[in-house]
């Protein structure tokens, strides 16, 4: 296979290049990213040199460049992992409160407006569909295929006492103008499958975690916080629900999407079949690490925080056996793992500009 992946640079994106170079070392992959605060090509350190893989640094917005990318390297699968990802950045910019150090903030990351999530996102994502009509319509799309990275976040949230979970044919509902602008990327990705029989497939999957995960998210500013000897900030009563995912099952499952998947068809990736709340998790992370629930601190909400998302992993399960290799505790011990052994890649990451952001985004109540 020739895959282009987008936001290879990313978190998830870095993760699934690893996962797909080792276990497919035949198949080449271009990694089209324009290296946002998140892009970092230290993750792919140990396999710049290889000659299957090619780093193209651009915008998945400019068409020119997409249509290029498609025709010079022959390219037969698109894994679009780009986005910007960070709700809390998306809801900076809206917040009246301390505007004027948002807007500091802001300069700082020089992209975080709900507008940049629009772009990004949504038009960003028509432009790569566009492009791939635009290449494979020829020879009819055969042994094509486009498939569409986005989050359960698109289907709103669950009230904590409901049993309830996601599941394919639950309702849009997004409640950011992160989890609004993929909603829409969802229905271009839908919409271009119906309209031009472009054979796309798309995953919603949960909060991932693992190696490769920039530091300002839960676990991983957890993890390091506490390598640090730092206290860990815990958002609101701390009884927030997710479905966490390591991030090397949503490889496998993107595998076996890609391997086994109809073509037009959403599924669902999860990592839990049981609820988990923020103040479980981090003390999961606090008893493998030794520590003790007074390295807990209680940080003051962000607005709109949705109380639970889970997700019904079923169809996955039943048509492609997806299923996670390990339990949770098992994974997080991995992770910890790996932030021990890669202090160099956080620690950069943690100085300098990053500081500014977390200090304004986890002042005390
Ligand atoms: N992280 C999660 O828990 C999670 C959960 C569900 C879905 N997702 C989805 O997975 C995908 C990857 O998420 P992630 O956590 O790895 O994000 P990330 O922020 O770590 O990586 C995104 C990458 O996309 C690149 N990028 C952004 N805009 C671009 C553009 N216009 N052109 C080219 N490159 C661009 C960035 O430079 C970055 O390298 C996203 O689509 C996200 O919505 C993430």
């Amino acid at each position: 296979m020739k895959l282009l992946i987008t936001g290879g640079a990313g978190f998830i994106g870095s993760n699934f290049i690893h996962y797909w170079l080792k276990n497919h070392p035949d198949d080449k992959i271009v990694n089209l990213d324009k290296l946002t605060y998140c892009g970092n090509l230290e993750n792919l350190q140990s396999i710049e040199k290889n000659p299957n893989y090619k780093f193209v640094k651009g915008d998945i917005c400019d068409l020119n460049l997409v249509g290029a990318i498609l025709q010079e390297n022959k390219i037969d699968t698109i894994v679009h992992f780009a986005a910007q990802s960070h709700v809390d950045q998306s809801i900076l910019n809206i917040d009246k409160e301390g505007r004027e150090s948002n807007e500091t903030i802001q300069k700082l990351f020089e992209h975080s407006l709900p507008y940049d999530f629009v772009l990004n996102n949504t038009w960003g994502t028509h432009v790569l569909l566009e492009a791939a009509v635009k290449a494979w319509r020829g020879e009819e799309f055969r042994n094509k295929k486009f498939h569409h990275i986005s989050t359960d976040e698109v289907f709103g949230a669950l009230p904590l006492d409901d049993a309830g979970k996601f599941s394919e044919s639950t309702k849009y509902d997004p409640r950011s103008p992160y989890s609004a602008s993929k909603a829409a990327s969802d229905h271009l990705v839908s919409a271009y499958y119906t309209t031009y029989g472009l054979p796309v497939t798309i995953t919603n999957t949960s909060n991932n975690y693992g190696p490769y995960q920039y530091p300002e998210k839960l676990l991983p500013l957890a993890i390091t916080n506490l390598l640090e000897n730092k206290k860990v900030p815990i958002y609101g009563d701390g009884k927030y629900v997710r479905d966490w995912l390591y991030v090397e099952d949503h490889c496998r499952a993107i595998e076996l999407v890609l391997e086994k998947a109809k073509i037009g068809e959403t599924y669902l990736i999860g990592g839990l079949t049981e609820d988990v709340n923020n103040l479980e998790l981090i003390n999961r992370v606090l008893a493998i690490m030794g520590k003790s629930e007074e390295m807990l601190e209680y940080v003051k909400d962000r607005p709109g925080h949705d109380r639970r998302y889970a997700v019904d992993w079923t169809k996955a399960k039943n048509e492609l056996d997806y299923k996670p290799l390990y339990d949770l505790d098992t994974y997080l011990e991995k992770t910890i793992n790996w932030y021990k052994e890669n202090e160099s890649w956080w620690k950069r990451i943690k100085s300098g500009d990053y500081l500014k952001y977390y200090k304004k985004q986890y002042e005390k109540r």
